[in-house]
């Protein structure tokens, strides 16, 4: 099926900017980001896009389609009804560079402040052998694109500027996590966790699950248990005995 599709683009930069109505052909089987490439193609070569593997691997062409963060390769025309208008526009949570292009920068500033993966001074290589099952949640997190819709739909970040110093964020947290569970890694991160991190910060509204590409269960595999983590030291009977009787 061949129709014309009714988009509203924002156009703009750092200084501001509008939505701008086009119409574009579509065909069956395509996904927006072909829609939006038809649209440069024919009617606005200067439209900013980013994108790259057009596979949903490569992380880059995260937008919002109708309000709702999405990768504009991995959204099918098809579930959309052909008559409404598509309204495109750059992820809210970061600063605009151009159209629909967003500098990310946050994100990778955030990745700096987690201390990396540190295993035993005295391991050497090949001297550790690993279950399948021992890995398993980390690998679930290494799935990660880091195409950073999670960090765009989170509240805390999204409509609160001035929270970004003290909140990593769902995909930082769940890097945290994803150390923290790592069978070879003997950093104990869980300390900085709660007020360096961030992760004090979040409610569990679990819309960063819901946005994940990956299918990555962050809220109920990473930041639930870490925040398990945090009230066991916090609250252990043993440490809260301990710290009453060094008080008398
Ligand atoms: Fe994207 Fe999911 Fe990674 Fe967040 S956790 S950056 S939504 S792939
Ligand atoms: Fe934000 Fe996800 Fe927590 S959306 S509030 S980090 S559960
Ligand atoms: Fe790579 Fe969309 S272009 S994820």
């Amino acid at each position: 099926m061949t129709y014309t599709a009714r988009l509203r683009v924002w156009r703009g930069d750092a200084t501001g900017g509008a939505s701008a109505d086009y119409e574009v052909e579509a065909n069956e089987g395509e996904v927006v980001l072909d829609v939006l490439h038809r649209l440069q193609a024919t009617q606005t070569p200067d439209l900013a896009v980013r994108w790259n593997c057009k596979a949903g691997k490569c992380g880059s062409c995260s937008a919002e389609i109708n309000g709702r963060p999405r990768l504009l390769c991995m959204t099918r025309m098809s579930v959309f009804d052909p008559a409404e208008v598509l309204t495109v526009t750059p992820m809210r949570a970061f600063p605009v560079i151009r159209d629909l292009v967003t500098d990310v920068s946050f994100n990778y500033a955030k990745a700096r402040e987690i201390p990396s993966f540190t295993p035993p001074a005295d391991l050497a290589p090949g001297e550790y052998r690993m279950q399948q099952i021992d890995v398993e949640r980390s690998q679930e997190f290494r799935k990660c694109i880091e195409c950073y819709l999670c960090q765009d739909t989170c509240h805390v970040v999204r409509d609160h500027e001035e929270n970004k110093p003290a909140f990593a964020g769902p995909r930082y947290l769940m890097r945290v996590a994803e150390l923290e569970m790592h069978p070879l890694d003997v950093a104990d991160r869980v300390p900085e966790m709660q007020d360096e991190h961030g992760l004090g910060l979040c409610n569990i509204t679990k819309c960063c699950t819901d946005v994940c590409p990956e299918g990555i269960k962050i809220t109920d595999n990473a930041l639930i248990p870490m925040k398990e983590r945090v009230a066991d030291r916090r609250y252990d009977p043993l440490v809260w005995l301990g710290r009453t009787i060094s008080r008398r």
